[in-house]
């Protein structure tokens, strides 16, 4: 079976990679010939998303693919535009990533931008599989220097919980769905075990770390002018956005899709903050 995974330089394709049994034959559709050389032994297609000749082409003789793309102002054209070509070269299953919660009326832009992609592939002759995954724990590897550093890390979003899921068991999901019969025309939504606060998360990593960590809730406003310039407007909007959704505590809901599908129960705060312990210490 070929499959094509899309995104296996960024977090969930390479989970997704990583997951696939050896009876499956994985095809990485790459962005540009330099990456591509990182991944000696595999078949590798280079293809920018804005390229369709070049997306046509690795979709050529693909049974299945994985679709992610980068959360960008462009990422539903691409989605989109990718859902289409797939349809054109007969693939015959896709699995596309979308978020917990997309919904075309969400106060969130990335949200309305998944539901736009979702409301398209509905009326496409493929079957579909979409992932909806709640905040990935692997997220928090952006705040590693100032845990590391400081010993705390902030966001928006006082003392709400959220299902955050671990993005190795996106990737387990997104196999199966891949390979497996039984997935066309569902809609998954991946969460981990239980909903966390940020505060817990800052005891997990504590305790696995055995270093002190401390969380601070930071009023929107300080979040967004601490990170001006370092990303741009649409993001930084968006980001302020998504926290603002998981302060009111719209993403606490467990789903038991995880489990459901993997056969073990999803990755809890405190295995995620275990296995990445040395990311939260290397850079003190
Ligand atoms: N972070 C969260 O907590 C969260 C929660 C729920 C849903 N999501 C959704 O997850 C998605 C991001 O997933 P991720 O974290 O796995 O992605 P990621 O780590 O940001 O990686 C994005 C991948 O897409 C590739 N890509 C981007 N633009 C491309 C282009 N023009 N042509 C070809 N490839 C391109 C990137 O390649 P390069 O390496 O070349 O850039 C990279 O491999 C977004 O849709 C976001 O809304 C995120």
């Amino acid at each position: 079976m070929e499959v094509l995974i899309t995104g296996a330089t960024g977090a969930t394709g390479a989970a997704t990679l990583a997951a696939l049994g050896t009876d499956v034959t994985p095809r990485l559709m790459i962005r540009t010939p330099e990456q591509a050389r990182r991944f000696p032994g595999r078949a590798t297609a280079v293809a920018d998303l804005d390229d369709t000749g070049a997306v046509r082409d690795a979709l050529d003789g693909v049974d299945a693919a994985y679709l992610v793309t980068s959360s960008s102002e462009q990422a539903a054209e691409h989605q989109v535009r990718f859902a289409d070509a797939a349809v054109a070269a007969g693939v015959r299953r896709l699995v596309v990533l979308s978020q917990y919660a997309a919904a075309p009326d969400s106060p969130v832009r990335f949200l309305r931008w998944h539901a736009a992609v979702e409301a398209h592939l509905a009326t496409l002759p493929i079957e579909r599989v979409v992932l909806r995954p709640n905040l990935f724990f692997q997220g928090l590897l952006a705040f590693a220097g100032p845990i590391a550093h400081r010993g705390r890390f902030g966001a928006p979003i006082g003392g709400a919980a959220v299902s955050a899921v671990d993005v190795r068991d996106i990737g387990a999901v997104a196999a199966a769905a891949l390979v497996e019969p039984g997935h066309a025309e569902a809609t998954y939504t991946l969460t981990g075990p239980r909903p966390v606060t940020h505060p817990e998360i800052a005891e997990a990593l504590a305790a696995a770390t055995g270093r002190p960590v401390a969380f601070d809730d930071v009023p929107p406003a300080a979040f967004a002018a601490a990170l001006a310039g370092a990303l741009p407007p649409w993001q930084l909007e968006g980001l302020v956005e998504d926290y603002a959704h998981y302060a009111r505590g719209e993403a606490a809901t467990v789903d038991p899709a995880v489990e459901r599908i993997t056969g073990r129960p999803a990755t809890d705060v405190l295995a995620f903050a275990r296995d990445h312990a040395a990311a939260f210490t290397a850079a003190a």
